[in-house]
């Protein structure tokens, strides 16, 4: 089966460019099950519920978060109405929400999406190794088809859970640096990777937001109020192959798609 990871969606142009250019990738590239990261999606810090039901209109089947999920709060009672929006699973137990789930593809395949988050340069919650470890464990006892969301900040951090779950995940994407790495590959026991599938949102900028405003906190090291950027508008991800009887994958390809004028 054919799964579409589309990479942080930033702000309004990672919505516009989702709109526009998601129902064709379905179509062109017979995708069957799409996972997109949404922790930016509304104005760069967040996702609202309105956001979020938008997506799924336009064929996104699973929307994960990160650090930023928490940010808006009309996603709370969101998380209760629609049950295919997940957060990092290795928050506390007290957090609102769930980390994983077992979805249906659009041709009635059953796909485990598990969210996780990293600990290295970033909040420092409950260890997702051994969050891991759970979640697989139950995930697998509904579906061979596992794919993970990973969002943390360091390489080493990401490549290590990629291979702690090879053989047990059909893959592993990492989220939440925004640069699309060139390091997508297929790990000796058949689990797809790649250290982070990029930002879908503009590329005139640092990270999706205006580079003027990123320049002068680090020439000031006092906060300055982030816009999301405009120019230069892309949708990045991977396109991955599972083979749905045993998970494991079968191929993996790094996408970025320009949104034309
Ligand atoms: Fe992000
Ligand atoms: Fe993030």
């Amino acid at each position: 089966m054919r799964v579409l990871f589309i990479g942080d969606i930033i702000g309004k142009p990672g919505r516009v460019a989702l709109k526009k250019l998601l129902p064709e990738i379905i179509g062109q590239q017979d995708i069957d099950f799409v996972i997109a990261n949404g922790e930016n999606s509304a104005g760069g810090f967040g996702i609202n519920r309105d956001i979020a039901s938008s997506f799924f209109s336009y064929g996104v089947d699973v929307i994960t978060g990160g650090n930023h999920f928490w940010d808006r709060r009309d996603i709370y009672p969101a998380l209760e109405e629609f049950k295919n929006i997940i957060r990092p699973a290795n928050y506390p137990p007290s957090v609102q929400g769930k980390g994983s789930g077992v979805f249906e593809s659009k041709s009635g395949k059953k796909v485990g999406v598990l969210n996780l988050q990293g600990r290295v340069f970033m909040t420092p919650i409950d260890c997702p190794f051994r969050i891991a470890d759970r979640e697989v464990a139950e995930l697998r006892r509904k579906t061979n088809v596992v794919i993970v969301d990973f969002h943390a900040e360091a390489t080493s951090e990401k490549q290590a859970m990629g291979y702690y779950l090879d053989g047990k995940v059909g893959a592993v994407i990492g989220t939440h640096t925004h640069v699309q790495s060139a390091d997508e590959q297929i790990l000796p026991n058949k689990t797809g990777f790649i250290t982070d599938a990029g930002m879908t949102g503009p590329y005139h900028s640092v990270i999706g937001m205006e580079y003027s405003a990123s320049i002068a906190r680090f020439l000031t090291g006092t906060p300055v109020k982030f816009k999301v950027a405009e120019k230069d508008i892309k949708l990045s991800g991977v396109i991955m192959e599972l083979d749905h009887r045993d998970g494991s994958c079968l191929s993996i390809e790094r996408i970025k798609i320009d949104l034309k004028d």
